[in-house]
């Protein structure tokens, strides 16, 4: 099954079920970005707007993309702020989005389902303004090596879906290679605890 079709099924149940994942996303963004000030956002791969209703409070706009439909239609029942554009668009293609529109884009949890990051940093730079952030919080590769990798519950059985291992040398010689430079690179654990593998990664790049 594609992973635009797995997304589509998932969508009912993506901001109900038990996620840890979903949830230390949150917190991650939240942190982090709560130390940045921005105005216009691109957020790649929105989903179900879980983060938009936050990016929101401290944006004037946002613009979410996301080649689900129906994890759109939950992001747009969500929030209906004139200020919020939702646009079906798959990442891997072109974004329709202005040259330096954004001063501040996130990706969260979804580069895990695109297989050359290159592209993706590449249509970054250019959408950004100069100096403008690029926020990424993704499933610590860490976990990947485990096994781990986006999934829910079906009637049948748990559904995995299609993913690509990066790391972290692909996400920081990328960034690099594509003009942006490192702010800041953070580790995130279950329950605070440094013993256990960290579940995500997140990268703050500027645009040079
Ligand atoms: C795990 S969800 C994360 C959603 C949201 N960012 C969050 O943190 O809750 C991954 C999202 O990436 C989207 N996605 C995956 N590959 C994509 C692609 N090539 N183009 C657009 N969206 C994509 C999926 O449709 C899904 O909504």
């Amino acid at each position: 099954m594609s992973i635009e079709k797995a997304y589509d099924i998932w969508a009912n149940q993506y901001d109900t079920n038990k996620n840890r994942t979903r949830d230390l996303d949150k917190r991650s963004t939240i942190e982090t970005l709560s130390n940045y000030n921005f105005e216009n956002v691109l957020e790649l791969g929105c989903g179900t707007g879980k983060n938009t209703v936050w990016l929101l409070s401290k944006a004037k706009q946002v613009v979410g993309l996301d080649f689900s439909r129906e994890m759109l239609n939950k992001a747009k029942e969500k929030i209906s702020d004139q200020r919020v554009a939702f646009k079906k668009t798959d990442l891997n293609e072109s974004w329709g989005i202005d040259n330096n529109f954004a001063d501040l884009i996130t990706c969260s949890l979804t580069l895990e389902h695109i297989d050359d990051l290159n592209p993706i940093f590449k249509k970054a730079n250019q959408k950004l303004t100069k100096n403008g952030v690029l926020f990424i919080s993704e499933l610590h590769p860490f976990k990947q090596y485990t096994g781990s990798k986006a999934q829910y519950e079906t009637d049948k059985g748990t559904k995995e879906l299609e993913v690509f291992v990066h790391h972290i040398s692909d996400y920081v010689g990328s960034a690099k290679s594509n003009g942006f430079k490192l702010l800041e690179i953070n580790e995130w654990f279950d329950n605070h605890s440094k013993k256990e593998i960290p579940r995500l990664i997140s990268f703050v790049f500027s645009k040079i």
